[in-house]
């Protein structure tokens, strides 16, 4: 009998244990791909991934030395936008 509680107590605990994981894994949010990168990949890689050498383009390493307000900035200001694209 009283391994029969015991046994109880142990399947209590475990359902217990198994719901509070299904609710943290409910409230935590499933990493997202990062936006960014996708937009790059499909908007930006083809010429600054590996840039010809002949090609004015920063590659990716430099474009990632820079603040996301000088991205912005290059792509919608001046004569740079033009050329690029
Ligand atoms: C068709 C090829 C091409 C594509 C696509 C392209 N770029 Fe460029 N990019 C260039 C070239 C070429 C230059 C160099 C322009 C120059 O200096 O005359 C450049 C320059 C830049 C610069 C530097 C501007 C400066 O002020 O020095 C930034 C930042 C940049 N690109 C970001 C981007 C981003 C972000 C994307 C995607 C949204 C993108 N480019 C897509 C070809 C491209």
């Amino acid at each position: 009998m009283r391994r029969r509680a015991k046994i109880g107590l142990l399947i209590m605990r475990i359902a217990f244990l198994m719901t509070v994981a299904a609710i943290t894994s409910a409230l935590v949010p499933a990493p997202r791909q990062n936006e960014g990168e996708l937009l790059y990949d499909g908007a930006c890689a083809t010429c600054h991934d590996a840039p010809a050498a002949n090609s004015r383009a920063p590659q990716k390493d430099a474009l990632k030395q820079r603040s996301p307000e000088a991205i912005v900035d290059a792509l919608t200001g001046g004569a740079i936008p033009r050329r690029m694209m």
